[in-house]
């Protein structure tokens, strides 16, 4: 019998939540997002000082709404990595000051492994599977033969699919984040630009910023020759070019990997059409699929908690000198 709370903080929502025995019983998440959306991205001063601001309220909203008190937790759990330092440092701040003051152990969670085992929320994982991690700052396959085992057997080289997402929409005047207003007009476009498809070699890896490079060359040359940008069909476009990466290299790691289970994980699974394709192409299939739903595709403390009990069966945990990770990768989650 444990009862965990677990704080997100590592981008631009902050979000605590409270899971006992399997059983979430709070998660409530304060998004930052319209207060970021006049920049047209995260300032991620601005995002941990909204988190100084919303962490004590959301806080108390989680034990309020899990009916819990601070004195009945087992164990405090925080995100340390990756994300943004100073977003990641309030939240890790949060948790050790609960942890020092009710004399609790914390655990440290990867956001990207939490956005994985988010879909136990949906049906067990099966081993080994292969997940496809696509958000805003990442974009990789992780392959795992087991659980708790992360290879990462393909990423970016370059430029994340979420932020191309986002600046690509942001050229054409789109609101932040970029990846919902462009899935939303792709549906009213049809694909008659022709994009460049980067990367031509057999490995896993994904390149993002050519794409996102001739997409801005394109909308300049076309405004320079006072040309009309059909905003709809270059979202199209552009959309079926950077998910199309993702399809391909799905291919080639079904034939090279023993795969018993896809997994969808981070921001840009929110994707309607990579949602279709991967249904398309598995459906039927002896490989299973889970697609998140859409609200853990944001951040959410909820994904922290479900895998912080997996850690705390294992053991896994830290003391209040723990320092967070930006650039935590997941094939180094058990050396912090
Ligand atoms: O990075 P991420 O997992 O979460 C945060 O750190 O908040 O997800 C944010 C990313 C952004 O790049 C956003 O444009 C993208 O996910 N995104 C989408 C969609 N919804 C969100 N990209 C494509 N299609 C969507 N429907």
């Amino acid at each position: 019998m444990a009862i965990i709370l677990g704080i997100e903080s590592s981008c631009d929502e902050t979000s605590i939540a409270i899971i006992k025995d399997g059983e979430l019983l709070s998660n409530v998440v304060a998004t930052q997002i319209e207060m970021h959306q006049k920049y047209g991205g995260v300032m991620p001063e601005l995002a941990s000082r909204l988190h100084c601001e919303n962490a004590l309220p959301v806080l108390n909203e989680a034990l309020e709404k899990a009916k819990i008190t601070l004195d009945q937790v087992d164990a405090f759990a925080f995100t340390r990595g990756p994300g943004l330092i100073g977003a990641l440092h309030i939240g890790m701040q949060v948790a050790k000051t609960l942890a020092i003051l009710y004399k609790k152990p914390l655990i440290p969670v990867h956001h990207l492994a939490a956005h994985i085992y988010a879909n136990e929320f949906v049906k067990p994982l099966k081993f080994p599977l292969l997940s496809i991690v696509v958000s805003g700052g990442n974009t990789e396959f992780v392959y795992m033969k087991e659980d708790m085992n992360f290879e990462i057997i393909g990423e970016t080289k370059d430029d994340a699919i979420g932020e191309c997402f986002d600046k690509v929409a942001r050229t054409l005047g789109l609101p932040y984040p970029g990846g919902i207003p462009i899935d939303k007009l792709s549906k009213e476009g049809k694909h008659t630009y022709k994009l460049p498809v980067p990367l031509h070699d057999d490995s896993l890896n994904f390149s993002y910023s050519g794409l996102k490079t001739a997409v801005i060359n394109l909308v300049n040359n076309e405004q320079a020759r006072g040309n009309e940008i059909r905003v709809a069909d270059l979202c199209k476009s552009f959309q079926d070019t950077a998910v199309g990466m993702v399809m391909d290299r799905l291919e080639r790691a079904l034939k090279r990997y023993d795969i018993k289970q896809v997994v969808l994980a981070g921001g840009v699974s929110a994707n309607s059409y990579l949602r279709e394709q991967m249904h398309n192409r598995l459906d039927g299939t002896n490989v299973d699929l889970i697609v998140p739903p859409i609200w853990c595709t944001t951040d959410n403390a909820a994904m922290i908690v479900r895998l912080a009990e997996h850690l705390w069966k294992m053991g896994v945990t830290c003391d209040s000198t723990v320092s967070c990770d930006p650039n935590w990768r997941i094939d180094k989650y058990k050396t912090f």
